[in-house]
C-alpha cells in the first residue's frame, strides 16, 4: 500500500544524519494531501516523530510566512513574531533535539533559493527528521528531494467513477431517475476526473 510505503521511507531514512526530504508528485486531485494524511495520522508515525507538522503551502511561498506556520503548527497557536531572527530562533526551539516530520503540502516553488532558506532554518531537530512534500511538480520534486520522487498513481477508470458518484449525486448514489445522467457522468469521470477534484482540494487548502 502507499502509505505504508511511505511510512517505511520516513522511519528507515537513507541516511539519518540528513534531514530526508521525500516527494510525493502527481497531478491535482489524486489523492496526495490524502495519503499523507493518513501517514502524518498513521499511529507508528506519531510515536516515531517527536514533533510533526503540517503547513499548507500552495501559491505562497514565503519563506517567513512558511516559518511562521511552522512555528503555529508545532505550537497550536498563533504566532505573531514579525522579525525574521526571532521567528528563526522560535522554529530552532521548536525542533532543537526533537525528531520531526514536516510536511509541506502542495508546494509549487520553483526558486531553489527559497528551498535552501527554509531547509536551513530546519536544520536542527535529530537524526531521522524528515520532510514530506506534495507536489503537481516533477520539477519541484527534483530541487526539494533527497530521495527519488514517489509517483502517486492515478484510480482507475471504475473507481473514479464511483468517486465521481461519490461526489457528485445525493447520498452517493445515482437515482435511477436520472439514469440518463450515467453516460455524461462517466464521460466526465473518465475525462479529466482530477479537474473538479483540484477544484475541490484547493478550497480545502484555503
Ligand atoms: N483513495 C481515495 N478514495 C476516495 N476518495 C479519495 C481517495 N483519495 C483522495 N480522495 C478524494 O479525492 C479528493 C482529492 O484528493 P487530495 O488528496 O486532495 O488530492 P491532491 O492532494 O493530490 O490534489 C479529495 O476530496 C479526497 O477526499
Ligand atoms: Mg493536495
Amino acid at each position: 500500500m502507499k502509505t505504508e510505503k511511505i511510512i517505511r521511507f520516513l522511519m528507515n531514512p537513507i541516511d539519518p544524519r540528513d534531514v530526508a526530504v521525500i516527494p510525493i508528485v502527481g497531478m491535482g486531485g489524486l489523492g496526495k494531501t490524502t495519503v499523507s494524511k493518513l501517514v502524518y495520522n498513521d499511529k507508528r508515525v506519531e510515536e516515531h516523530f517527536e514533533r510533526r507538522i503540517w503547513v499548507c503551502v500552495s501559491e505562497m511561498f514565503d519563506v517567513k510566512k512558511l516559518m511562521r506556520a511552522i512555528v503555529e503548527s508545532a505550537t497550536g497557536i498563533r504566532c505573531d513574531l514579525d522579525e525574521m531572527e526571532a521567528i528563526h530562533r522560535r522554529v530552532q526551539e521548536l525542533i532543537m533535539g526533537k525528531r520531526f516530520l514536516l510536511v509541506l503540502d502542495d508546494v509549487r516553488n520553483e526558486d531553489h533559493e527559497k528551498w535552501d532558506r527554509l531547509k536551513n532554518s530546519v536544520q536542527h531537530g535529530s537524526e531521522g527528521s524528515g520532510i514530506l512534500v506534495t507536489t503537481r511538480s516533477e520539477k519541484v520534486a527534483l530541487i526539494m528531494g533527497t530521495i527519488t520522487p514517489y509517483h502517486l498513481e492515478g484510480l482507475s477508470d471504475d473507481n473514479c467513477w464511483l468517486l465521481f458518484q461519490q461526489r457528485a449525486f445525493r447520498n452517493g448514489r445515482l437515482d435511477e431517475r436520472a439514469s440518463n445522467l450515467v453516460a455524461v457522468g462517466k464521460e466526465i469521470a473518465s475525462a479529466r476526473v482530477y479537474l473538479w477534484q483540484q477544484r475541490l482540494s484547493e478550497a480545502h487548502c484555503r
